[in-house]
């Protein structure tokens, strides 16, 4: 096959599961969305538009890879841990913390409907993301082990061992400001949910358990070059692309990649650790359509 055609295939199969993952968040928030419209209104705001939903197809591809069967109850996770991810960006661009206007090219949620509301729909989403999860027994049948492992994965990855002391190091960082720094960073504020979103995948797959293993290793490395390719884009990216303000981690001065070692090396680094997640996935099965997209998280211009 060209590298035309895989590319095309690639693009079509990304939409293909983005719509997916688009028409399921829609039907879940009708199940589940209540409270006031003020609330409604913010929460659909930030969820229904925009966003790559890298998360989800990560977490539905790799139950695919491993010829998994549940794919309804999988797709659920995989909208569950959007919504996860969502809350983090509402909360991450409140004035406290990166005080960001823009996200996914329109105004963050805290800009459209204040910070109270931006709170409140930070924490709404995050509690969604757990709902949606925890209910999935009932909805659709996924056994209670599968429902509890899951739910420990994505709850450890947004916890103080990941997400959140992250974030911390990242407003705060401790020590030097070099190489090992920022990739502490990195890995706790992002790689983390990302491979969580892999892992939870592979979970629902059922796959023995070095397999797990293996995949949440992908998924680290996966994690850490997307949030190197991050911070290379908010030196080279454009407000129109990025649908955020580029420019924002320079004027902050906030630790990155690109701050530390250049965009050259960054990308270097970037490539070095998607091989590495490569290398990782090798004999798992068909991983042509994770690989496509392990390469698509370096390429991305947004
Ligand atoms: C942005 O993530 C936050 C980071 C961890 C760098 P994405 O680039 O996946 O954001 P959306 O979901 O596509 O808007
Ligand atoms: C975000 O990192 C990581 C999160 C957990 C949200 P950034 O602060 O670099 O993400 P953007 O650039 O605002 O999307
Ligand atoms: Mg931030
Ligand atoms: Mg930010
Ligand atoms: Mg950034």
């Amino acid at each position: 096959m060209s590298a035309r055609t895989q590319h095309v295939d690639f693009e079509k199969k990304f939409d293909a599961t983005r719509t997916r993952v688009n028409q399921r968040l829609s039907e879940l928030l009708d199940l589940y969305l209540g409270g006031p419209p003020r609330i409604q209104d913010a929460v659909r705001y930030v969820l229904l538009d925009g966003g790559k939903r890298l998360r989800p197809i990560l977490c539905v591809w790799t139950h695919d890879l491993l010829d998994g069967t549940n794919d309804d109850a999988c797709l659920d996770v995989a909208v569950a841990i959007e919504c996860l991810h969502t809350y983090t960006l509402v909360h991450d661009d409140l004035p406290c913390m990166d005080d960001d206007d823009l996200r996914r090219g329109k105004p963050s949620c805290h800009k459209q409907f204040g910070e109270a509301i931006a709170v409140l729909t930070g924490d709404a989403v995050q509690s969604l993301c757990f709902e949606i999860v925890s209910d999935i027994e009932r909805r659709i049948g996924l056994t209670p082990r599968h429902a509890a492992a899951v739910t420990r994965i994505i709850a450890r990855a947004a916890g103080t061992r990941g997400l959140i002391a992250g974030q911390t190091l990242d407003l705060y960082p401790e020590g030097k400001r070099d190489l090992s720094a920022v990739s502490r960073v990195h890995r706790a504020k992002t790689a983390e949910l990302i491979a969580a979103a892999m892992e939870s995948g592979a979970v629902i797959a059922d796959p023995v358990d070095d397999v797990r293993g293996r995949v949440r290793l992908a998924g680290l490395s996966a994690g850490e070059a997307f949030q190197i390719i991050d911070d290379v884009l908010d030196v080279e990216a454009e407000v129109d692309t990025l649908g955020k303000t580029p420019r924002k981690d320079l004027s902050s001065g906030k630790l990155t990649y690109p701050s530390v070692a250049g965009a050259d090396a960054s990308r270097a680094r970037a490539a070095e650790l998607v091989s590495r997640a490569k290398t990782q996935l090798e004999g798992l099965g068909d991983t042509s359509a994770l690989e496509a997209i392990l390469d698509f998280l370096i390429v991305r211009k947004r």
